[in-house]
């Protein structure tokens, strides 16, 4: 049964109506249509656009259907266009006629448009949970490993020594940036698109502030046009999801090489590996390629629903039906990925020793002997020129930088004084990088404190 047979004279082509069917994709927004259908019902009746006895037998109705979903005994036809009508079919069979006025002043472009707003309503707070959990799980492996030193790359050659706390604290805020996000957003999905019917609003004296307020939506729409054809906030969300997969998908990458026998620095639990089918020895961390692997598809929503509405003329277009795919896909990738990664990370097992040992092989302190020179009043650039010159000699003699003698520094440069020697170790270099946002301990810890107080205050926020 289609909700607009009587205009043609033919019925529709069975397979016009597979291939245009909305059903499966809708599913996930039946208890949102529900809402939002109940709100409408409930306007009606307000507004005495519908006579008291009526609302109240589709207010019913309705309530009675929520449940279904709800508890999933709802029984979905396998012939409904999409959920709109399966609701409304399924409205008939329990209160007869009277449900044919569920549908007064209002449209299915603006009633999925408000399905589709409390969706993605309850995504945000999905996604937000899930980097919740993932940043409380970076917190407490950071507390562990604030003394912890291991390289830090550039050009993913080893650069300079910090904490594995520091380190593990950028992660943190690129969550941080993902959470903000999210919540600005909120504001912009928060808007009631109901009344703006078909496109053009109605002849019926509706209300549309009394059902955003119903609703618990921040604010009403402007323009029935916009109103009904904007999908603004879903490629926000898409975006605002895709990004941080992308950040989801660099921590992951990380696990992959710290979990490499070329880097060694950490070992995942066994229940959190996988093996291999013809090699005995392997232990894989495949949730963590996964992870990588599924950023691409965040990536690609971003994609199709800046495409799905670029060449869309005003005002709703069937197109619009497509941006489900795109909403549900960075959904899962984003939500799914961060909880993901949160187990990952519980179940790392850094080797201290083996990170600093990476600290002593290549040179990674050469930067405090130029510092130390310029202390001394050397130029920076001449001081560079001069450490230079030291680490191309020894690395040709396999030797390190800890193994200088003073007088051997002094025959480089003769404002070397003996702190150098103190300065070159890992442990003093870590401690003397204690400017803002530095990776000195005594930086790392208060960071760390400010981070998790952030993350208490954006939980404490919702
Ligand atoms: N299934 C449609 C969608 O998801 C519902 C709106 C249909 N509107 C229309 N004018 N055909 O967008």
């Amino acid at each position: 049964m289609t909700l607009w047979g009587s205009r043609m004279s033919a019925p529709l082509d069975p397979r016009v109506r597979e291939f245009t069917a909305s059903l499966e994709a809708d599913k996930r927004l039946a208890p949102y249509d529900l809402k939002g259908s109940l709100a409408h019902a409930r306007m009606l009746k307000r507004q005495r656009i519908l006579d008291a006895a009526t609302a109240d037998r589709i207010v019913a109705g309705l309530e009675e259907i929520a449940r279904e979903i709800e508890q999933a005994s709802f029984p979905w036809p396998d012939d409904a266009e999409d959920v709109h009508s399966a609701v409304e079919a399924r409205l008939r069979e329990k209160i007869g006629d009277a449900a044919g006025a569920l549908h007064t002043a209002r449209s299915r472009n603006d009633q999925v448009a408000l399905a589709l707003r409390l969706f993605t309503l309850d995504a945000i707070d999905g996604v937000d949970d899930a980097l919740d959990d993932l940043q409380t799980a970076l917190l407490d492996v950071a507390r562990e490993h604030v003394d912890a030193v291991l390289p830090g790359y550039t050009h993913l050659q080893r650069a300079q020594p910090i904490s594995l706390a520091h380190h593990l604290l950028a992660h943190v805020e690129a969550f941080d940036r993902d959470r903000a996000r999210l919540g600005e957003a909120r504001a912009r999905v928060g808007v009631s698109p109901l009344g703006a019917g078909a496109l053009a609003g109605t002849s019926h004296p509706i209300d549309p502030r009394s059902v955003a307020d119903d609703l618990g939506l921040l604010g009403t729409f402007r323009n029935s046009v916009d109103a009904v054809s904007e999908r603004d906030f879903v490629a926000e969300f898409v975006f605002c999801c895709a990004l941080a997969a992308v950040h989801a998908s660099r921590l992951a990458e990380e696990i992959v090489l710290w979990t490499s026998s070329e880097f060694a620095f950490a070992q995942l639990d066994d229940r959190l590996t996988t093996g291999s089918s013809i090699m005995p020895q392997k232990k894989n961390a495949d949730a963590a390629e996964l992870i990588r692997a599924r950023s691409a598809r965040g990536i690609g929503a971003v994609t199709a629903i800046l495409a799905l509405l670029k060449g869309l003329p005003l005002a709703y277009d069937r197109d619009l039906q497509e941006d489900r795919a795109a909403l549900y896909e960075a959904f899962d990738v984003a939500r799914d990925g961060a909880h993901m990664l949160a187990t990952l990370m519980r179940g790392l097992h850094f080797d201290h020793a083996a990170m600093r040992r990476a600290c002593e092989r290549g040179y990674l302190t050469a930067t405090e002997l130029a510092d130390h020179l310029v202390r001394a009043g050397v130029p920076f650039r001449d001081a560079h020129a001069v450490v230079g010159r030291i680490v191309r000699e020894l690395s040709e003699r396999d030797r390190s930088l800890e193994s200088l003698t003073l007088e051997e520094l002094r025959r480089y440069h003769p404002r070397f004084g003996a702190s150098a020697l103190e300065e070159v170790t890992v442990e003093h270099a870590l401690a003397s990088r204690s400017s803002p946002g530095g990776t000195a301990p005594v930086r790392v810890r208060e960071a760390l404190a400010a981070a998790d107080a952030r993350r208490r205050a954006r939980a404490g926020e919702r």
